[in-house]
């Protein structure tokens, strides 16, 4: 062998050499649209990057993890292993959006040592979609690492363009905040001061808080989240203005340095990216849900997608009190006979609307305050023991409503708000959901106002991420499922557990009864279909009927048309679905409110016909067991005309198809109630153009003939 011949050889084997252990690898989605590669730079540091239709979407981005007490994961690595895999799947949702999802993605683990004397490991998973980007961390069982103290996640997502960004402050304590839309560089958080009365709220700096979308000049849309969120922090994102960058900011605690603690072997959540060319594709993406695991409750019959009524806004209104007006008397709660008057949840109210739900194919009725506690509880910091959820108010007979409510094939809703007292709640769990379990509720509304018990918590952080998971695991046993207000944010868990059913995490209907900034703006849910419900359900009680509550509340209002409000139904999900206004605004009003009874809340198919985020969306969903189609638009402050193509129909069908339309004069603040319902006859070669009014929408029940 010659020395050249030799020179080669010896160079080859440096090059397979290296190529074993290769420190860059690039993975692709199914359909090739978009890439990622991975690196471990020169020092160690690993980094990625994402491309969509071979633009650069994310720049370098680097990740890693800072912790109390010990040296950062941030370089010094060096790759042991890389292995691709392939997966496609479909799967069926028990209630949804949708009966079947497709799951199909590729995958890239990549398996990292320190180079130092510890040999510290840490695994990367990416999962590659065509509609986006999911990764997490996993921390592998090892010798020299048994436990660890999270200070930071130091996740970036580098952007490379200053995009349009539709944002939320990165509140570590609620998600209650109206949507700014300004250039990812001009996002201010901090400055953001919140006119309203918020019960709680901690901005720490100038983060997001997620779903937070973005929209690029050329159209490429994105938006940040998080899917499987369990037994860690809740991710809020920070912002750099000047580089253009996002970085994992976990919500932490008072109580603690650190801002996690895990004992190995764990993985984090899925940090996710979303990217599409259009908004819609962002609504019918499947992202968030695919990356969590499968159903572990088995089956959960037992709870049925309804619409409900309740014992809700009237209090909000001020047309009723949630607490009875119990006194003290000799250092004990009690009626003493003073009581004011105002009790929204008596017998007979609860009657009223379980009579009202059984006669308009409307399946529930929530009940709230109905138990003792309301009396002490605005205004005291020391909440723990206050509430009780097993003892119902002296004019509120839970036994006889119940059986009233069965005989009338209603089901009532059960309601426990916590007040954020987590030890009270966590105690009487068990038992509050075997009363439930015995008088055949399936459902429960939980609230958590104000700020944390025990203190020094926040709603996000990882104590409270645990509060809430383990309430709607218990709640399974009991066969409950949970809806609960003030929560913590969707990450898709719903299908893991099929109970967690819906929630609130963001500005609700409520905010237009009594928030001093003027409401919920026309502009509202325009932004929410496209930031917050792509995290899952919504619990926003649509249906104000009565748009200017003058009777009740001079200064405020909703700020949308009637037709609005019915679209509301169809474009914002939920399996239960709340017909939020009172009876005697419905009774009154039975021409609109034969949309409400009509309207489907279980769905087979979705199809999200139109959009621009924060304009105006357009999404047909058509209803399991009848084929039944419901169509909902809606716009923002500006009128509009829109092109509805019927092709998603069933071919060779006839339809019947009722337009609830903004009438000729309909504005949200002028002519809110202007309406024009048509009946027509429609079939899948039909075309329509419509216009909607500036806070207007339209509402559409398509029913088989
Ligand atoms: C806030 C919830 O969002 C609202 O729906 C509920 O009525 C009150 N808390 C009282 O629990
Ligand atoms: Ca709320």
């Amino acid at each position: 062998m010659n020395n050249k011949l030799l020179g080669g050889l010896f160079f080859l084997c440096l090059m397979l050499f290296s190529c074993s252990v290769k420190q860059d690898v690039n993975i692709a989605s199914p359909d090739s649209n978009i890439q990622l590669s991975f690196t471990l730079d020169n020092t160690g540091k690993p980094h990625y990057e994402v491309f969509f239709k071979n633009k650069k979407i994310l720049k370098k981005s680097s990740l890693g993890f800072d912790f109390q007490d010990k040296k950062s994961f941030e370089d010094h690595f060096e790759m042991i292993k890389s292995s691709k895999q392939k997966f496609n799947e479909t799967w069926k949702m028990p209630w949804g959006e949708q009966a079947e999802v497709v799951n199909d993605y590729n995958e890239l683990k990549l398996e990292l040592q320190e180079k130092s004397a510890l040999k510290r490991k840490l695994n990367i998973i990416f999962k590659i979609y065509n509609d986006g980007v999911g990764f997490r961390y996993e921390f592998p069982k090892q010798d020299n690492l048994k436990e660890v103290l999270i200070t930071e996640e130091n996740t970036e997502f580098n952007l490379t363009e200053d995009y349009k960004t539709f944002w939320t402050p990165g509140d570590w304590d609620i998600y209650e905040h109206l949507y700014s839309t300004t250039k990812l560089s001009e996002i201010d958080a901090k400055s953001y001061i919140p006119k309203t009365n918020l019960a709680q709220s901690y901005i720490s700096e100038n983060s997001v808080n997620t779903p937070v979308t973005m929209v690029g000049e050329d159209g490429v849309h994105v938006s940040f989240h998080e899917a499987a969120l369990v037994d860690y922090a809740g991710m809020t994102l920070k912002v750099d203005t000047l580089n253009l960058g996002l970085k994992s900011s976990l919500v932490g605690s008072k109580n603690t340095v650190y801002k996690v603690k895990k004992t190995l072997p764990f993985h984090t959540p899925w940090r996710t990216i979303q990217i599409t060319d259009n908004a819609p594709d962002l609504i019918a993406s499947n992202l968030i849900v695919n990356l969590n695991e499968p159903n572990k409750l088995g089956d959960v019959s037992w709870f049925t997608p309804m619409k409900y009524t309740g014992v809700w806004w009237e209090m909000h209104l001020g047309k009723s009190s949630w607490d009875y007006g119990m006194e003290m008397e000799d250092g004990v709660w009690k009626d003493t006979g003073k009581a004011h008057g105002k009790h929204g949840a008596t017998t007979e109210n609860v009657k009223q609307f379980i009579d009202f739900s059984s006669k308009n194919n409307i399946g529930g009725v929530l009940v709230e305050g109905w138990n003792t506690g309301w009396e002490r509880w605005i205004g005291f910091e020391e909440r723990e023991g206050v509430f009780d959820f097993l003892t119902p108010y002296p004019d509120y007979n839970l036994d006889e409503i119940t059986a009233y409510a069965k005989e009338k094939g209603v089901q009532i809703i059960m309601h426990h708000e916590t007040s954020a007292a987590t030890a009270t709640y966590e105690k009487q769990q068990d038992a509050a959901y075997a009363l439930m379990q015995k008088h055949g509720m399936h459902a429960v509304k939980s609230g958590y106002v104000g700020k944390i018990l025990p203190k020094g918590e926040y709603h996000h952080g990882q104590y409270m991420v645990n509060q809430y998971n383990n309430a709607a695991i218990k709640a399974a046993k009991y066969q409950v499922a949970v809806n609960a207000h003030e929560p913590i944010k969707a990450t898709g868990l719903r299908r893991t557990y099929p109970n967690i059913i819906s929630r609130e995490g963001l500005r609700g209907q409520e905010f237009n009864a009594w928030s001093q900034d003027g409401g919920n703006p026309p502009e509202h849910l325009s932004i929410v279909a496209f930031t917050r419900m792509l995290a899952g359900p919504i619990d926003f009680t649509p249906g104000i009927f009565n748009i200017k509550f003058d009777q009740y509340k001079k200064d405020n209002q909703v700020n949308t048309t009637l037709a609005h409000q019915l679209a509301l139904y169809v474009v914002i999900y939920s399996p239960v679905q709340m017909a939020a206004d009172l009876v005697e605004h419905y009774e009154a009003n039975p021409a609109p409110f034969q949309f409400i009874k009509d309207v489907g809340v279980d769905w087979e198919k979705t199809d999200v016909l139109n959009g621009e985020v924060g304009d105006f969306v357009t999404i047909a969903r058509k209803e399991r067991n009848t084929g039944n189609w419901f169509l909902g638009a809606i716009t923002d402050e500006n009128s509009r005309t829109i092109n509805i193509n019927f092709d998603f129909l069933d071919t060779d069908t006839n339809y019947e198809a009722i337009l609830y339309k903004d009438g000729e004069n309909a504005h949200w603040n002028t002519n809110p109630l202007d309406l024009k319902i048509e009946k027509i006859e429609i079939t899948n070669q039909s075309k329509l153009t419509l216009k909607l009014a500036e806070g207007g929408g339209l509402a559409i029940s398509i029913i088989k003939k």
